[in-house]
This record gives structure tokens, C-alpha cells and sequence, in this order.
């Protein structure tokens, strides 16, 4: 099977919607009256979560009206608040049907279908035009993608000249070896974790310039440590990332902190200009 067909195989949760909605009945929420505050526990697959999402918007300088892509957007987090908190009209594009699915429903439930979109597709075979989006974001989507170079050529080709990019990825900070399963591959093989030297390069050499380079792990691990306390007071939240992983959540959630305690993995972002 080719990589593309198993990074999907591995996200697809198979009854995701209903899980997600059963979790909110349980919260005393009515998935037909929904609103992003209400769901945003879950639809921000990645470290940092709805935190780090804001503070990418902030660094990207996201404007009413500006044309964002988001290449991975998963059941659409991020897309949703480009949307709503920023004006944007966001472009989300993964390869898991199944998310772009849910995205899309969770979207409309929201009003924000006017604003945002979303389609199944690859990052590396990106179809849209040349030059059609202001900004775009990566948010933990390289991991998936050995080649990197095809994706930045990609993600160049269908941005403005002079428009931002950010990634924002899990990327190697040590050496060591990275424990399986992990919240994005079953194993080392469809896992692509690579270092920010070799982000920097490829970036370089599709024709972006970095601008700013953030090392998250301390931001991340304040968050978690946060969020661990408040479940051990309160209970743990029927809604969180852990419903997107369906039952074997724990492992790949507790291997990805393991490694980010240890320090060989970091989630990095990068602000780069498009020439
Ligand atoms: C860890 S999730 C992150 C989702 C989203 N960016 C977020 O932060 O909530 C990684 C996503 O990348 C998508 N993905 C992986 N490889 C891809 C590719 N080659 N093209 C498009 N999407 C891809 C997966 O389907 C999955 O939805």
C-alpha cells in the first residue's frame, strides 16, 4: 500500500462524527446548535492546540478577506478560526476522507460555510492555481511527508508572491530513537520527522525566505501540565483530541509526551515569505 493510502487508513476513526457528538450530549451541548467554543477541545490535532493555533494567526497577521490554504486541516480547527476570529476565507485540504467529511459538517453546524471549505486531496499534488491564496499554513502535517521538497514547490506555487507560509510541525530535536505508535503513524514507516535544518533548507530552496523560528516545547509542555491538572480536579473531558484517536488513544498520546519531555522531538514553527 502506498504511504498516502496508509496515513489516511491510520486517521480514519471510522464513526468519527457520532463519537464527537456523543461526547457533547454527554456535556449537556446540542450538536444542532453548535458553536467553535463548544467543540475546539477536540478539532485541534496538534500540540498547543487552540493556544498555538491563535498565535500563528497573530504571527501570520491574518486579516478580514485575505485567502488562507490550510494543507492537513484535519476536521478543521484551525480553518474554523481563521474563519471566525480573523475574517479569512480558509481553503482546508487533507488526505483522511473522513475529516474532510466531518470538517465540512461541523463547519455548516457552525455558520461558517461561507468561509470555510474543504476538500480531500494531497499536499503534494495541490489543485489549485498558481498563485490563488494570501497565506497558508502547515499545522503537524510534514510528519506524514518524506518528501518535503515536493510539498514546499507545492505550497510556493499556489501562494502570492511576498505571502507568508507557516509550519508548524513536530520536528527532531535530538537524537534517539521515536517510540510507535505516535498520534500520527502506526510506525517508522509512514513517520517523516525531520530537523529544522533540513525544514530551513527545503524551504530555501523552494523559494521561501524564513522570517521567525519558534521552538513551542516550553509553551506546550505549560499547557499539558495545565490541562493534566485541571482534569485530576475536575475529571477528565469527555471532549478532547484523545475522541479523534478513537480507543487506543493512550499509547500514541503518551508516547508523544514521553519524547517531547525527553526533548527529542520539539514542535517548531516557521514563518516564511514567499519571493
Ligand atoms: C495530526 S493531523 C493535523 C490536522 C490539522 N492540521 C490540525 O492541526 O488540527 C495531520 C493531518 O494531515 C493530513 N495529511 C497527512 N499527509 C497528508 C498529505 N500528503 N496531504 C494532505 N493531508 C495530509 C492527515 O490526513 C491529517 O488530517
Amino acid at each position: 500500500m502506498d504511504t498516502e493510502r496508509q496515513v489516511a487508513g491510520y486517521y480514519t476513526h471510522g464513526s468519527l462524527q457520532q463519537a464527537i457528538f456523543d461526547a457533547l450530549r454527554s456535556m449537556g451541548k446540542d450538536p444542532d446548535h453548535l458553536t467553535t467554543t463548544d467543540i475546539m477541545a477536540a478539532d485541534e490535532f496538534h500540540l498547543g492546540w487552540r493556544p498555538a493555533t491563535a498565535a500563528l494567526a497573530d504571527d501570520l497577521d491574518l486579516q478580514a478577506g485575505m485567502r488562507v490554504l490550510d494543507v492537513g486541516s484535519g476536521i478543521g480547527g484551525p480553518a474554523r478560526f481563521f474563519a471566525e476570529a480573523r475574517g479569512c476565507h480558509v481553503t482546508g485540504i487533507d488526505l483522511t476522507d473522513e475529516f474532510v467529511q466531518v470538517a465540512t459538517e461541523l463547519t455548516r453546524r457552525c455558520g461558517l460555510s461561507k468561509l470555510a471549505s474543504f476538500r480531500q486531496g494531497s499536499a503534494l499534488d495541490l489543485p489549485f492555481d498558481s498563485g490563488s491564496f494570501n497565506a497558508a499554513t502547515l499545522i503537524h502535517v510534514g510528519m506524514n511527508i518524506a518528501d518535503k521538497a515536493r510539498l514546499f514547490d507545492n505550497v510556493r506555487r499556489v501562494l502570492k508572491s511576498g505571502a507568508l507560509f507557516c509550519v508548524y510541525d513536530v520536528m527532531r530535536a535530538d537524537e534517539g530513537d521515536l517510540p510507535y505508535p505516535m498520534p500520527w503513524a502506526e510506525t517508522a514507516e509512514t513517520s517523516f520527522v525531520e530537523t529544522p535544518a533540513t525544514y530551513r533548507r527545503l524551504l530555501g530552496k523552494a523559494g521561501f525566505k524564513i522570517e521567525r523560528e519558534e521552538n513551542r516545547r516550553a509553551f506546550v509542555l505549560k499547557l499539558a501540565r495545565e490541562m493534566r491538572e485541571t482534569a485530576a480536579a475536575r475529571g477528565a473531558p469527555p471532549l478532547g483530541i484523545h475522541v479523534l484517536m478513537g480507543p487506543v488513544w493512550h499509547e500514541r498520546l503518551a508516547n508523544v509526551m514521553a519524547t517531547l519531555e525527553r526533548g527529542t522531538i520539539a514542535p517548531v514553527e516557521m514563518i516564511a515569505r514567499a519571493s
